[in-house]
C-alpha cells in the first residue's frame, strides 16, 4: 500500500520530536499500521541543518500555506502553536480535504467549535491527543476507553511547568522565577510563560476534558482560572505541616447545579497518589460511575513525550483515510445532536473547603475574633495553626482550614476578617479538595 503523506507545520520542540519519532520508529509503526508514513513537506523558519530532511527527500518551505495546499499531503500536522495563523492554516487544510493533527490546546479550546464544524462538513478528522497532558493518552481514555461511564468528575495536574515550579519550591525551597527560567530552557514552558503560571494553559486543557467528559461545547471563556504566582514557600510548608500538598489542579465536575470548570492551586491530602506527582509530570484522575477512579500519569510536556501523542494521532488518522465520517469517533466523543447545554457554574456558587493564611497582630483575643466571623457565616473550621512570631515581629501567621463552604460565603467572611485592624494585608486563600 502506498505510504501516507504527512505535511508538518513547525519544526520546534514538538515538531522536531515528531519528526524524530516518526523516522526512528518507522518500522515499528509500519508493523502496527500495515502501511508506511512519510513526512513529505515541512514548513519551518530558519532551519540551518537540512541534512536529515534532505536524506529523507523532505521538501522544506518557509510558507506554511504551501504545505496545506500541497495536493500530495494527506495529513497536515500543525505544531506551530498560537491562534490566528494556526487557525487559518487548519481551516485551509480542512477546506482542501486534508485530515489535521494538532497539539494546539489554545486553538482547540478557543476555536474548536468552528474547526470541528468545518471538519464534519468536509468529512475529515481533527485529532488533538497531544493538546492535553502531553504524552498521556487521556483524550482517548476519556472519549473511548471510558465511553461506558457517566463521568462524574476529573481532576488533573495538567501543566508540567507549574508542577515543576511547585515541586522545586517545596523540595528545594527554590525561587519561583529561577525555576521558571529552567522550565523554559528545558522546553516545557509556553512561548508566553504567563500561560503556564497564570493557569491559562491548564484552562485550555481542562476546557477540552470537560467537553469530552460531559458532552458540552468547548467553553474556555467560562473556565475560572487562577495561577500559581501568588503561592509562597510559606504556604507550601504550612500545607505540608497540615498533611497536604499544594498542586495546581484543573477540576471539572457535574453537579445538580451545573458543571464546575475551574483551574486553581489546590491543597490535596498528601496520601493521595496524585499529590505525589512531581516535577514536570502530569496526572489526571477521572471518576466514572462504573469504573470508579482511574489515574493516568506521564510526561505532560517535552519533545518526544508530546510527539508520542502526535504520532499516535497520525497513525489513527491514517487508518481513517478513505473511511466514511459515520465510522469515526465523534470529535468530542458525543454525537453532535446529543451535545448537552448544561450550564457552567459561576465560581461564586462552587463549594470547596479552604486553606486561609493571614498576618495577625500577636495579642490575646485576635484568634477568637477571627473565629467568631467564621461562626457567624456558618463556616466550620477544621484546623487552626498559629506560627511563632519571628523574633522582634509583632505579627504571627494564622492558618485556618475550613470545611466545605460556597465561594460567595467564604468571600464575605474573608472581607470581614480583612477589615480588622489586627489583620495586616489580605488573607491568602487556597481551595482544598479531598478527591475521595
Ligand atoms: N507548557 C505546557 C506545560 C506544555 O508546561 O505543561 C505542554 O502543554
Amino acid at each position: 500500500m502506498e505510504a501516507a503523506k504527512v505535511g508538518l507545520l513547525g519544526l520546534g520542540t514538538v515538531g522536531g520530536g515528531t519528526a524524530t519519532v516518526l523516522l526512528r520508529n518507522r518500522e515499528q509503526i509500519h508493523k502496527r499500521l500495515g502501511r508506511s508514513i512519510e513526512i513529505t513537506h515541512v514548513a519551518a523558519l530558519g532551519i540551518a541543518d537540512q541534512t536529515l530532511l534532505d536524506a529523507n527527500k523532505v521538501r522544506l518551505t518557509e510558507d506554511a500555506f504551501e504545505v496545506v495546499n500541497d495536493p500530495e499531503v494527506d495529513i497536515v500536522v500543525e505544531l506551530i502553536g498560537g491562534y490566528t495563523l494556526a487557525k487559518d492554516l487548519v481551516l485551509k487544510a480542512i477546506e482542501n480535504g486534508k485530515h489535521v493533527v494538532t497539539a494546539n490546546k489554545a486553538l482547540i479550546a478557543t476555536h474548536g467549535p468552528e474547526i470541528m464544524r468545518a471538519a464534519m462538513k468536509n468529512g475529515v478528522n481533527v485529532a488533538y491527543e497531544a493538546a492535553v497532558a502531553g504524552g498521556i493518552p487521556i483524550i482517548k481514555a476519556v472519549r473511548e476507553g471510558l465511553a461506558a461511564n457517566r463521568i462524574q468528575w476529573i481532576a488533573g495536574i495538567i501543566n508540567g511547568t507549574g508542577n515543576f515550579i511547585l515541586t522545586e519550591m517545596r523540595d528545594k525551597g527554590r525561587d519561583f522565577a529561577e525555576v521558571l527560567k529552567e522550565a523554559q530552557a528545558l522546553g516545557y514552558a509556553e512561548a508566553d510563560p504567563t500561560f503556564d503560571v497564570e493557569g491559562v494553559d491548564a484552562a485550555h486543557k481542562l476546557t477540552i476534558l470537560a467537553s469530552l467528559a460531559f458532552g458540552i461545547e468547548l467553553q474556555f471563556n467560562k473556565c475560572y482560572t487562577e495561577g500559581i504566582s501568588k503561592i509562597t514557600t510559606e504556604d507550601v510548608n504550612y500545607a505540608g505541616e497540615l498533611g497536604y500538598r499544594i498542586k495546581h489542579l484543573g477540576i471539572t465536575r457535574i453537579t445538580d447545579h451545573g458543571i464546575e470548570l475551574r483551574v486553581h492551586p489546590t491543597l490535596i491530602p498528601e496520601k493521595r497518589l496524585i499529590a505525589n506527582v512531581d516535577g514536570v509530570m502530569n496526572a489526571v484522575l477521572v471518576q466514572g460511575d462504573a469504573v470508579g477512579p482511574t489515574l493516568y500519569y506521564g510526561a505532560g510536556a517535552g519533545a518526544e513525550p508530546t510527539a508520542s501523542a502526535v504520532v499516535a494521532d497520525i497513525i489513527d488518522t491514517v487508518r481513517l483515510i478513505g473511511i466514511g465520517a459515520e465510522y469515526k469517533v465523534p470529535l468530542l466523543g458525543y454525537a453532535p445532536e446529543a451535545m448537552s447545554d448544561i450550564p457552567i457554574m459561576s465560581i461564586e456558587d462552587v463549594e470547596t473547603a479552604c486553606y486561609l493564611r493571614m498576618n495577625a497582630l500577636d495579642k490575646p483575643g485576635v484568634l477568637a475574633e477571627v473565629s467568631e466571623v467564621f461562626a457567624q457565616h456558618n463556616i466550620s473550621l477544621e484546623a487552626v495553626l498559629q506560627k511563632e512570631p519571628v523574633e522582634g515581629a509583632d505579627k504571627v501567621h494564622l492558618v485556618l482550614l475550613t470545611q466545605k463552604v460556597t465561594e460567595s460565603n467564604i468571600n464575605a467572611a474573608i472581607a470581614e476578617v480583612e477589615s480588622f485592624d489586627e489583620i495586616e494585608g489580605s488573607v491568602a486563600r487556597i481551595r482544598l479538595e479531598h478527591l475521595d
